[in-house]
């Protein structure tokens, strides 16, 4: 696997102000939830570190959980729609106050669909955190209740977020100069 120095255009969004934001979104949600009926639910695997960062600003009661979905999608870097649930919640969500955390909508159509199921089990109320947003590659309607980032139309690597399942561990957000990137065979 290449350094990941080879294949980084820009860092597009670097540590100091990832933490800075993650830290504000804390405190949002910590005001804005106070009974302890909070659930926090991250989608494997690229919402790990930020639901990582995240909970620890988040000075209200809060339980968390986890799910994994694949999308059946139209290429590797991409989704279409239809997402089926691979690993499930072991929490009961009804009457709970779900937030979902995830790392970027980019088309929607995971959260959108993974929304439309968790309504299905009848939670108290439902809502999405997302850190980052790539507005202009939506194709499905969501809502993002806490947004961290808007960012531009750009395949972009680090902090959770993958190139062929490498590179999650990176502290900041970086942009991937595809053009250096060589897949793994
Ligand atoms: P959506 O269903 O198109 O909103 O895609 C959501 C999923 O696609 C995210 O949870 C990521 O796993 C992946 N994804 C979308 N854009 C990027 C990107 O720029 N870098 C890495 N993964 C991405
Ligand atoms: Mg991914």
């Amino acid at each position: 696997m290449q350094n990941y120095k080879d294949i980084l255009a820009e860092i597009l969004i670097d540590e100091r102000a990832l933490q800075a934001r993650i830290k504000e979104l804390g405190t949002e949600i910590s005001a804005d939830y106070t009974n302890g009926n909070l659930l926090l639910i991250c989608i494997l695997r690229g919402g790990v570190p930020f639901l990582v960062d995240l909970s620890r600003h988040i000075t209200s009661q809060h339980m968390m959980d986890f799910m994994a979905v694949s999308s059946y999608g139209v290429g590797k870097r991409e989704s279409n729609g239809a997402v089926r649930v691979t690993f499930d919640l072991q929490t009961d969500i009804r009457d709970k106050d779900v937030l979902l955390v995830e790392d970027i909508v980019d088309s929607g159509h995971t959260i959108a669909s993974v929304l439309e199921m968790l309504q299905l089990r009848h939670p108290h109320s439902l809502k999405v955190c997302a850190l980052l947003d790539k507005a202009e590659r939506r194709e499905a309607v969501v809502p993002i209740h806490y947004r961290g980032f808007s960012i531009p139309n750009k395949f972009v690597f680090g902090y959770g977020l993958d190139l062929d399942e490498y590179y999650r561990n990176l502290p900041f957000i970086g942009v991937v100069d595809l053009d250096k990137y060589k897949p793994p065979s």
